[in-house]
């Protein structure tokens, strides 16, 4: 865990994320997003694990529209599992959501612990994907789903300079991998019915309508709430984003993928 000076999403970040994406969200898409992330999996009275929930808002859409029975959610960042505790408790979702703070590393859960492990945009922080699904499959039960979106790129080889200068711009402590290695890893580990959706063109024409937004219709409300310096950086960050979306070296997906029955 990263001490408090070193937080990758502290206050002023959080602040600017759900100013773009939503009150709740760290994440692209809101409550849509996330309902597309689920369809045709019905969660009702299901016990779920969301890796990285965040400031709770996907959390939140899991056991509101998606029905699930309980969610535990873990993060590893302090400051965001209060703000996602307060804020379920506030929506009178407490008795039905957990949110735990964890160190990164193993899942701190029972084999078979699960019906379905869920993540947004937060597995992008987990390099070792292949020690990932074989645990994600290790809390599962048997015919259990992962269901996940997250970032990807197109390859595993050296990134392009303009990759690189997106992801030192992001200074996230991004461990991107491409589809096919978590193609590969999800198989490795046991998964069947595995499925990978890329959406790259999606993004990418949302990420142009961010941008415009930032620097033309909601400028100064942005300023306002987090100062001109870190809009200037932000600004750079999606500036050096829209690039390697419209290569597709940057491609967020949806993946799913299910542990056999027996
Ligand atoms: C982009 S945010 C997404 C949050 C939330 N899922 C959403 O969609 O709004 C990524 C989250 O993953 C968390 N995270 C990073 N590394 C993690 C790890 N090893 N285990 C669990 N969460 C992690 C971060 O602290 C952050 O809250």
């Amino acid at each position: 865990m990263a001490g408090s000076d070193e937080l990758h999403y502290p206050e002023r970040m959080i602040t600017f994320l759900e100013g773009l994406w939503g009150d709740g969200f760290l994440s692209p898409g809101g409550a849509d997003e996330v309902m597309r992330v689920i369809a045709g999996v019905d969660l009702t009275g299901l016990t779920v694990l969301d890796i990285g929930c965040g400031i709770g808002g996907a959390t939140g859409v899991l056991v509101g529209a998606g029905h699930a029975g309980k969610v535990i959610g873990i993060d590893v960042e302090a400051p965001v599992c209060e703000i996602a505790s307060s804020r379920l408790d506030a929506q009178g979702l407490g008795d039905r959501v957990e949110i735990r703070r964890v160190e990164p590393g193993p899942l701190p859960f029972d084999d078979a612990s699960f019906n379905v492990v869920f993540s947004k945009d937060s597995i992008v922080h987990i390099a070792d994907k292949e020690s990932l699904a074989i645990d994600v499959f290790r809390v599962l039960r048997p015919g259990g789903w992962f269901l996940a979106s997250d970032w990807l790129t197109s390859h595993d080889g050296e990134m392009s300079a303009e990759m690189q200068a997106y992801v030192a711009a992001e200074d996230l402590d991004f461990g991107m991998a491409s589809p096919a290695r978590y193609r590969r890893a999800l198989r490795a580990a046991g998964f069947v019915d595995i499925e990978l959706v890329d959406r790259n063109p999606w993004y990418r024409v949302v990420a142009r309508e961010e941008l415009e937004r930032l620097t033309g219709s909601e400028r100064a409300t942005f300023e306002a709430a987090i100062g001109a310096d870190e809009l200037a950086l932000q600004i750079r960050t999606w500036e050096a984003m829209i690039p390697v979306l419209e290569s597709g070296e940057h491609c967020p997906h949806h993946l799913r993928a299910r542990r056999p029955r027996a």
